[in-house]
């Protein structure tokens, strides 16, 4: 991106497959607010030894289903996921926002919802998330800056949240706004950006089934700096497509201008599909860094659609992608 971070690469610390795998096969907590009890004693040892290990912060989501539409390959760990994060209203260095971000209040959150649908409002975010059923989605995450981690996040599919407010004909793209709240995140007392960051979907992008709205992550609530406590994913796109805190989503005719297309619209554009065939103006966007690979990191090559092709290319047949970045 525009600022370059020096770009401080972390201890590998991978989870151990397994761990994981029980941790997430068998913690089925009840209820949002409060620790459950293990529904098996057969797999409470298997708990207890996969947190007692690594224990993963934070407030359960409990229940959470699987998905086909996960990845099998092994996930970055909580450290990584966490602690190396792009949140510009927290800093722009890689690590400003887990330290920054730390008070961040998320609780009460409302999202507003207007334009072209028949049920807008000012919706609250507990409320929304306790009527919606969750999901866990392991996807693998491609920033522009040409480094990628693979992640576990909960969410809830996009499609199922959006129709609740009933878009309308003329609704052809989703426009999503993060919080604009200087007292509350610091960096956005500076000019790096124009505030408050903006992002867009048209509504067929917002409709496929790989658009989840995140709200957890290793089965936890979101931490702050992963954009609590609720940002978009959508996977076979640049990570900053992903915006955080989201505070509106607004239905709109016309496509909207996204926060970095208008920082710089020759390097950033509005559809932003992984693409290792159209470099970046400054960088290859042929290969990528696997986050927790060690000191230089594991150059792996990067693929059409971050590997997403199969659900998604149909969405851009015509479309030249080289001018349509
Ligand atoms: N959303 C907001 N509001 N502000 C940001 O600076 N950075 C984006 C995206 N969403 C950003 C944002 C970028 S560039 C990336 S790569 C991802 O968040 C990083 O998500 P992560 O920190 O959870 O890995």
């Amino acid at each position: 991106m525009r600022y370059k971070p020096t770009e401080k690469i972390l201890a590998s610390e991978i989870t151990d497959e397994a761990d994981y795998l029980n941790r997430r096969e068998f913690l089925k907590l009840a209820g949002i607010a409060t620790a459950g009890a293990l529904v098996s004693s057969a797999c409470q040892a298997d708990v207890a030894e996969a947190v007692a290990e690594r224990p993963i912060p934070g407030r359960s989501l409990g229940k959470v289903a699987k998905s086909d539409f996960s990845t099998t390959a092994k996930p970055n760990s909580y450290e990584d996921i966490t602690t190396y994060n792009n949140f510009y209203e927290f800093g722009t260095g890689k690590s400003d926002p887990h330290r920054n971000a730390k008070d961040f209040v998320t609780e009460p959150w409302t999202v507003t919802v207007d334009g072209e649908c028949d049920k807008p409002g000012t919706y609250d975010f507990d409320e929304l998330l306790r009527a919606s059923a969750l999901e866990e989605r392991i996807y693998r995450l491609r920033c522009v800056e040409a480094w990628s981690m693979i992640i576990p996040w909960v969410g809830i599919p996009m499609a199922n949240l959006l129709k609740r407010f009933e878009p309308n004909s003329r609704a052809r793209f989703v426009r999503f706004v993060t919080l604009y709240d200087p007292t509350r995140m610091p960096a956005q007392r500076r000019p790096i950006l124009d505030w408050p960051y903006i992002e867009g979907l048209t509504i067929a992008e917002a409709m496929n089934p790989l658009t989840i709205m995140a709200v957890g992550l290793y089965g936890k609530v979101l931490p702050n700096q992963n954009g609590a406590p609720l940002r978009l994913i959508v996977p076979w796109k640049y990570g900053f497509k992903s915006i955080k805190s989201i505070v509106r989503i607004q239905f709109t005719e016309k496509q909207p201008i996204n926060t970095w297309q208008a920082s710089a619209p020759h390097e950033y554009g509005f559809y932003a599909n992984v693409n290792p065939e159209v470099d970046h103006p400054r960088w290859s966007q042929a290969r990528e860094r696997r986050i927790g690979t060690g000191l230089f990191g594991e150059k792996i090559p990067t693929q059409m659609f971050n590997g997403y092709g199969e659900h998604v290319a149909h969405l851009y047949s015509g479309l030249d992608l080289a001018k349509h970045y």
